[in-house]
């Protein structure tokens, strides 16, 4: 019996130093240390033994099953220790590889011009009103005294929605943001008509024209309008509002200039170029060798268009100007064809 043991001992050693995997570890102990193994069958049989052989066989068989024990939570621990350097191999993590950078959204460079138009005017006390896109005849044209067949319609070829264009107040895409000073007009005067409220207001928005798309011309871009009304509201006004708007954005140095022009709903009309910020007044291709660059155009709102919006002439008066942030970005950024900006090429985005 004592040769039986020593014989089951050392098959089940031996056959456990194989071992390399958990699957085969649990069958070893099924059949090494389960019931139904050899050193279990000593055991069940102990009872068949002499009175002598009892203590002897017994305490070799506790001796062979605690061995077979301890062999079997030593290789245990040794196959749980292979299996994680396996994974930790297999699943290796370079922490030095570069990242994969987030790709972060950002507003359309118009917006962010116009938002800083806009919030250089909320500082100088102008508050936003926004207008409709799609206009009529009367109020894009009409109501700012431009009666039909005025040659000044010429210097704005307009979208008509309406197809055959026989109504004689055709839907329009507003071909600029002008219209929005008689809408602002007669809401503010309809609060109290007897004594209208003044007036000061951005009407920033994206305007439609006929055009040709070329380097200089987009049948669509954005303006912002200024317009004050009240009572004695002089030219010097409107040069002071326009002198300070330049300077903070163009910078405390930007040099400006007021020159005379037409349009029919101010009168007198003009037109403000800044300092060339490429030759600094010098000439060059960007302004065309003449030193000034044209930001807007502006004026003091005509009795014809005051009148159309409900605020008498004859007690009120007002300045109004019109000028377009992209034009700005242009001559900010030296940016050459127009096009850039609503040809949404990501390459020209990306840079603001
Ligand atoms: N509406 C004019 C345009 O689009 C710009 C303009 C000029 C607006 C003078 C004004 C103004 O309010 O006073 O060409």
């Amino acid at each position: 019996m004592l040769d039986k043991l020593k014989e089951i001992e050392k098959s089940a050693l031996e056959s456990l130093a194989a071992i390399t995997d958990q699957a085969a570890l649990d069958s070893w102990r099924v059949a090494h240390v389960g019931r139904s193994s050899p050193l279990m069958q000593v055991f069940a049989g102990f009872g068949k033994l002499s009175k002598e052989e009892k203590p002897v066989v017994g305490a070799e068989a506790n001796r062979v099953k605690g061995a077979l024990e301890s062999a079997l939570e030593e290789k245990a621990a040794a196959v749980k220790n292979a299996a994680l350097a396996k994974s930790l191999e297999e699943e290796k993590l370079d922490v030095t590889l570069p990242g994969r950078s987030v790709h972060i959204g950002r507003l359309h460079p118009s917006t962010q011009q116009l938002r800083r138009v806009l919030a250089i005017l909320a500082e100088m006390g102008f508050q936003v009103y926004t207008s409709r896109e799609v206009e009529t005849d009367d109020m894009n044209f009409q109501m700012l005294n431009f009666p039909p067949d005025h040659p000044a319609r010429d210097m704005q070829d307009t979208f008509f929605i309406e197809a055959d264009g026989r109504s004689d107040n055709p839907i329009l895409m507003r071909t600029h943001t002008s219209p929005g000073q008689i809408r602002a007009m007669r809401e503010h005067a309809a609060t109290n008509p007897q004594n209208p409220p003044p007036i000061r207001i951005a009407l920033p928005g994206m305007c439609f024209r006929y055009e040709q798309i070329t380097a200089r011309s987009e049948i669509q871009f954005n303006q912002v309008e200024g317009l004050a009304v009240g009572k004695n509201i002089t030219f010097a006004d409107l040069k002071g509002t326009i002198a300070d708007f330049v300077r903070r954005m163009f910078g405390e140095g930007a040099r400006l200039r007021f020159r005379a022009s037409y349009f029919p709903f101010t009168e007198p009309s003009a037109e403000v170029d800044v300092e060339c910020f490429v030759c600094g007044g010098k000439g060059c291709q960007v302004c065309k060798n003449s030193g000034w660059l044209e930001i807007l155009g502006c004026g003091m709102v005509h009795p014809v268009v005051l009148q159309n919006g409900g605020y008498d002439p004859k007690v009120y008066s007002g300045f109004a100007w019109g000028m377009g942030p992209e034009r700005q970005l242009m001559l900010r950024n030296k940016i050459n064809d127009i096009r850039y900006f609503w040809g949404n090429d990501v390459r020209f985005l990306e840079q603001f």
